[in-house]
């Protein structure tokens, strides 16, 4: 593992958070105390090493994942972006809620290789705590450049971390990555049929690391801020006897923390959880589990990786990271019972809307180049208006997927509240969720601070970039 490395880049970087969140060479930046970040990002292909190995890889800043950047509501974000890459591309925001237009969180900007362009955007005031992520939006390529290494963590400060016993925990980012190379460390392009599923590669990295070590005190706790930022790959996190505290999930904190013993996590999804050093001294798996996401049958199963590994989903678990016991502390203290109120988003008055997954050309298995992923019907056209919704309004998004694989919904600028079987708002905010094959779900947005366009799709981002993916006006 690399020492811990502090680039002195940006204003006011906080030494002590960059202590707590265990950055093992990590570029950091922070607006703390100055109320503006501002970084230069550079994409650009490189030779990095992943995993004790050589790869030439896409990155920002030369940094696996890219640097972290925090921020608190209600701060200025400067971002100086040089695309360095040989195709074009541009940064999305996931999650924020910022405005979706200008040099702020568009993704229907384009920056061409070799050019330069600044993002500039506000976070409002009230903007909540929370993980969140970048990454390129660049439509029909989004996939290959995530999975070429594009991504970096966008962290939000604020109450959740005051909190005492929150603000007191060693803190990790856990950034979930898959890597398809060959051995001479060139990335492996999929095949359309692999597209079709969404690539996986059988490399995975946390942090850029395989099996990094988090270390816990006996007595003592951690926190683990997890980002799947893998193009398609799900990860279905167990922590060998350990039980996960869930305290936020991708838009910030839930109203007080919930025991899982296992839980799933899609692309583009964030989940903060709270450990507890409670077991014998030793070492224990961050397990992802085998997930199966649909499609197997169909699409011939085993052997689609050209031979290099398991097929989607796996058939074995993997190990992600490895929790080590490191001494002990007397400074002990429970869960905090309360973490901070979550209000439920009124009923809405006009009647639900419906979003249909599919796959357009019908289901026979001649694929040729014009299949495509469709929602209600229709391929992604920048140029279309799919939905239009007013400001300040509050609606129910009916998601149905009758396809043979599992789809992550996403939508940009607002998080929403997923709805349970009796119609009630779950006290929670998120902005990316799995909806399974044969399955719907209904969720609850509210259309605030923001006009413009902007987007849903799904989160597997070989889908989003054959079609899957739709305008949202808000006026
Ligand atoms: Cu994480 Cu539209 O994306
Ligand atoms: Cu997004
Ligand atoms: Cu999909």
């Amino acid at each position: 593992m690399q020492r811990r490395k502090f680039l002195g880049i940006g204003v006011g970087a906080s030494a002590g958070f960059l202590l707590r969140s265990q950055l093992r060479g990590q570029q950091y930046v922070s607006s703390v105390g100055s109320g503006l970040v501002e970084i230069p990002l550079t994409a650009a292909s490189t030779w990095l090493s992943l995993a004790t190995r050589q790869a030439l890889l896409y990155s920002y800043n030369a940094q696996m994942p890219g640097p972290l950047i925090e921020a608190r509501a209600g701060d200025t974000v400067r971002l100086r972006f040089k695309n360095d890459l040989p195709e074009p591309t541009n940064l999305h925001y996931h999650g924020l809620h910022v405005s979706p237009t200008g040099n702020a969180d568009n993704s229907f900007l384009e920056i061409p290789s070799g050019e330069a362009f600044t993002y500039e955007f506000s976070l409002p005031s009230d903007h909540p705590a929370g993980t969140f992520w970048y990454h390129p939006h660049m439509h029909g390529t989004v996939a290959r450049q995530v999975s070429r290494g594009l991504a970096g963590v966008f962290v939000v400060r604020g109450e959740l971390d005051s909190i005492p016993e929150i603000r007191d925990t060693p803190e990790y980012f856990l950034v979930l990555q898959d890597f398809d190379l060959y051995v001479n460390g060139l990335i492996r392009e999929p095949s359309f049929m692999e597209r079709i599923q969404g690539r996986e590669g059988p490399l995975v990295t946390v942090g850029g690391q395989v099996n990094p070590r988090i270390s816990i005190q006996q007595g003592g706790w951690v926190r683990l801020r997890i980002v799947n930022a893998s193009s398609s790959r799900f990860y279905r996190l167990r922590l060998e006897e350990h039980p996960l505290y869930l305290i936020a999930t991708d838009g910030g904190a839930v109203p007080s923390p919930i025991a899982v013993e296992e839980i799933l996590l899609v692309p583009g999804e964030r989940i903060d959880v709270l450990v507890q050093g409670q077991r014998a001294d030793g070492s224990y798996r961050l397990l992802s589990l085998p997930y199966n996401r649909g499609g197997m049958g169909m699409m011939g199963g085993m052997g689609m990786m050209g031979g290099m590994g398991p097929s989607f989903g796996g058939s074995a678990a993997q190990v992600l990271a490895t929790l080590s016991y490191q001494g002990r502390t007397d400074r002990t203290w429970s869960l905090p019972a309360r973490l901070l109120i979550v209000e439920p988003l009124p009923q809405p008055v006009s009647p639900p809307r419906s979003f249909a997954f599919g796959m357009g050309m019908g289901m026979g298995m001649g694929m040729g180049r014009g299949m495509s992923f469709v929602i209600n019907g229709r391929e992604f056209d920048p140029n279309r208006i799919d939905t239009r919704v007013r400001l300040n309004t509050v609606e129910d998004w009916e998601i149905l997927n009758p396809h043979w694989m599992d789809h992550p919904f996403h939508v940009h600028t607002n998080p929403f509240q997923v709805l349970d079987r009796d119609g009630a708002a779950e006290r929670a905010w998120r902005d990316t969720f799995l909806v399974p094959a044969g399955s719907r779900v209904r969720l609850r947005l509210q259309f605030k601070d923001y006009t413009g366009t902007t987007l849903y799709h799904c989160h597997i981002l070989d889908h989003s970039d054959l079609g899957m993916m739709a305008t949202l006006q808000i006026v």
